[in-house]
């Protein structure tokens, strides 16, 4: 019997949509307060591009606000659970790495948990010439807070099975380094928010996480079932607090 192939990271939430939407964790409203004080203008009224939408967690935060959102997502399974979501947002089929926008349109470009499956020496420039002068690009991602004991320990258990993970906080480190090779000045704020969610609700989450996508489907299930039995010992009621603290970088287009 042949092992069917495994899909690349970047294109591995696509088998696990509805998964995704149902367990992901969204994002706090102190966030989106943060972005309009950093880019100097309320989001409501404003023309948003939010790329790598997914299923649509931020951009439905976004358009809440009262943004103008076109979201851009090029996974066909994670676009077609956006579209049921969200079936009054423009979705546009395309990546970062060569938006499918006109020159100086959006005033603000957002990617949620996005921009580290593109390209930045591609999509930065693109994400400039989509912007219009003065415009703010905002990139950000939901980190497990590492100060959690439980939470920390789970990293660890987490590396130790799939390997050297980086972690979504060293995805900003190294982004925000990749600024400055760029000659992109990211200013890095910091948002920590909770949420209360059951066992099964927590290995729903992490199971939806590109490293255990990839791997065998018997290592990733062995993994969580394990996974289950360290948190039952710790949280034997099954509910569980994920900390989180929401790395932003934000950055905006010279006005000259
Ligand atoms: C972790 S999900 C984030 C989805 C959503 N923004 C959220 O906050 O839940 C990453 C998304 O990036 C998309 N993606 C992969 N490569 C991309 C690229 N080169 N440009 C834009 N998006 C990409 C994937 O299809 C996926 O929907």
């Amino acid at each position: 019997m042949t092992t069917p192939p495994r899909p690349s990271r970047a294109h591995s939430f696509n088998a696990v949509a509805a998964q995704y939407a149902a367990h992901r964790p969204s994002y706090p409203p102190a966030l989106f307060d943060t972005v309009e004080e950093l880019t100097g203008r309320p989001l409501s009224g404003a023309r948003v591009v939010d790329v790598g939408a997914g299923t649509g967690i931020a951009t439905a935060l976004l358009a809440g606000r009262g943004a103008h959102v076109v979201a851009v997502e090029p996974g066909d399974g994670m676009a077609s659970q956006f579209r049921r979501t969200l079936p009054d947002v423009p979705l546009v089929r395309g990546n970062g790495n060569a938006l499918p926008l006109a020159d100086a349109t959006a005033d603000v470009i957002t990617y949620a948990q996005s921009w580290h499956w593109t390209e930045p020496a591609r999509s930065t420039p693109e994400a400039m010439r989509v912007l219009r002068p003065g415009g703010t690009l905002a990139l950000w991602w939901n980190v497990p807070d590492p100060d959690v004991p439980w939470l920390a320990a789970q990293h660890e258990r987490i590396s130790g099975h799939c390997g050297a993970t980086t972690g979504a906080r060293g995805t900003a480190d190294r982004l925000r380094a990749l600024g400055t090779e760029l000659d992109v000045d990211f200013t890095h704020s910091q948002v920590r928010w909770s949420r209360r969610v059951h066992l099964d609700a927590h290995l729903a989450n992490l199971g939806s996480h590109s490293h255990f996508l990839v791997m065998a489907r018997d290592d990733a299930t062995a993994f969580l079932t394990e996974e289950r039995a360290h948190l039952r010992k710790e949280f034997p009621d099954e509910m569980l607090e994920e900390s989180y603290v929401v790395d932003l970088l934000t950055t905006r287009r010279p006005t000259t």
